[in-house]
């Protein structure tokens, strides 16, 4: 449900190993899909194609289906809408796992569609469409999701299909250990630049730490010791970060493995007028912040520079962005 470039990836990947898909999407992507096909490819060599005549698509969820599992995997922004559409076609109970950034979207579709059975996943990797139908994963890591009975059937599944899959207690440190690492896309998606190109910076990188800082004292005040998805732990992000470049480079090597052309899809949400999952984001961790006594101000101007964009486009350079935040 939300056929995009995770969407389009994992359904891709589960349906190159044997498992019936069926994607729902927007008629722009699914027609370059009955042109092209599907094609999904990876960092580590996977080239996998699926003939538009193999594909089954839709722009609704279709009436009468009865799928084993729902993967959501539309922008936060949509999660409710979204939900509500699932409902309205699919059996109550029916499980759906979210593939989606941010902490908050399993309580938006509960909300709007209580007769679900929602669930919390987390995409460590970075998905872009490279062209009509050609979806590829350009960095490493495993999907993980909240234990449940509905979803231990999955992990071999997944496993076979290349989608290595880890169930944990309790999602919620996984999910805030991933929104630290987004915490770069507004960053990046107000520099301008690609993200190795953005991350090469250090005045980039010390807004990105600013950030995180202020994140992880939310999650100290909160009690929440953030999970592990990165190459570093989430405490010394940071100050990894805030390392010289030449240093910087030599530490994060793996961070880098990055295609010189990729970029967060903030950026491609700005550059095509979309709405962005900022709210979802630095929001989450505003409304946290202030939930326990605290305050976030960066995470707080930062998510407003974002949202003033569309009105005054601009690239900041990273000195701008550093004195708008008063980090200089
Ligand atoms: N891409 C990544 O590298 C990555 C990695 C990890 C996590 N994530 C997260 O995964 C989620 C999906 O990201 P994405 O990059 O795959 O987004 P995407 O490429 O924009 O795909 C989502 C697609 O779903 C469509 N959609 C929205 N509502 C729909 C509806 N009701 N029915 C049918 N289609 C609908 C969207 O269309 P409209 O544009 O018209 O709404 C869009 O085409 C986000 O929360 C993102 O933060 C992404």
């Amino acid at each position: 449900m939300g056929a995009g470039s995770v969407g389009g990836y994992v359904g891709g990947c589960l349906q190159a190993a044997g498992v019936p898909v069926h994607f729902v999407g927007r008629a722009r992507t699914l027609d370059g899909w009955r042109t092209h096909g599907l094609r999904v490819t990876d960092q580590d060599g996977r080239d996998e194609r699926l003939a538009p005549s193999a594909l089954d698509m839709g722009e609704q969820p279709r009436d009468g289906l009865a799928p084993a599992l729902v993967l959501l995997a539309v922008k936060c922004g949509a999660t409710a809408t979204a939900a509500a559409q699932l409902a309205a076609a699919l059996p109550a109970g029916t499980p759906v796992l979210s593939l989606q950034n941010g902490i908050g979207n399993v309580e938006a579709a509960h909300a709007a569609a209580p007769g679900l059975h929602w669930l919390p996943g987390m995409v460590p990797y970075n998905i872009a469409e490279l062209s009509p139908g050609h979806l590829h994963r350009g960095t490493g890591g495993r999907l993980a999701a909240q234990d449940d009975p509905a979803l231990r059937p999955w992990v071999p599944v997944f496993e076979a299909a290349g989608l290595p899959l880890r169930l944990h207690t309790d999602l919620r440190p996984v999910q805030w250990g991933k929104l630290l690492l987004n915490l770069n896309n507004p960053v990046n998606a107000l520099s301008g630049l690609p993200l190795r190109a953005e991350l090469m910076q250090r005045g980039y990188r010390r807004v990105f730490a600013a950030l995180q800082r202020e994140a992880v004292a939310a999650l100290g005040a909160a009690g929440i010791e953030p999970a592990q998805v990165a190459a570093v732990a989430p405490r010394r992000l940071p100050v990894v970060l805030s390392l010289p470049d030449g240093l910087f480079q030599r530490v994060a090597q793996r961070m880098l493995r990055i295609d010189p052309e990729a970029r967060s899809s903030m950026a491609d949400d700005l550059a095509l007028g979309r709405a962005t999952e900022v709210d979802a984001l630095c929001g989450e961790v505003v409304r946290l912040a202030r939930a326990h006594g605290r305050d976030a101000p960066l995470n707080e101007r930062i998510a407003r520079l974002v949202r003033a964009w569309p009105a005054h486009p601009r690239a900041w350079p990273a000195t701008d962005l550093q004195r708008e935040l008063g980090l200089r």
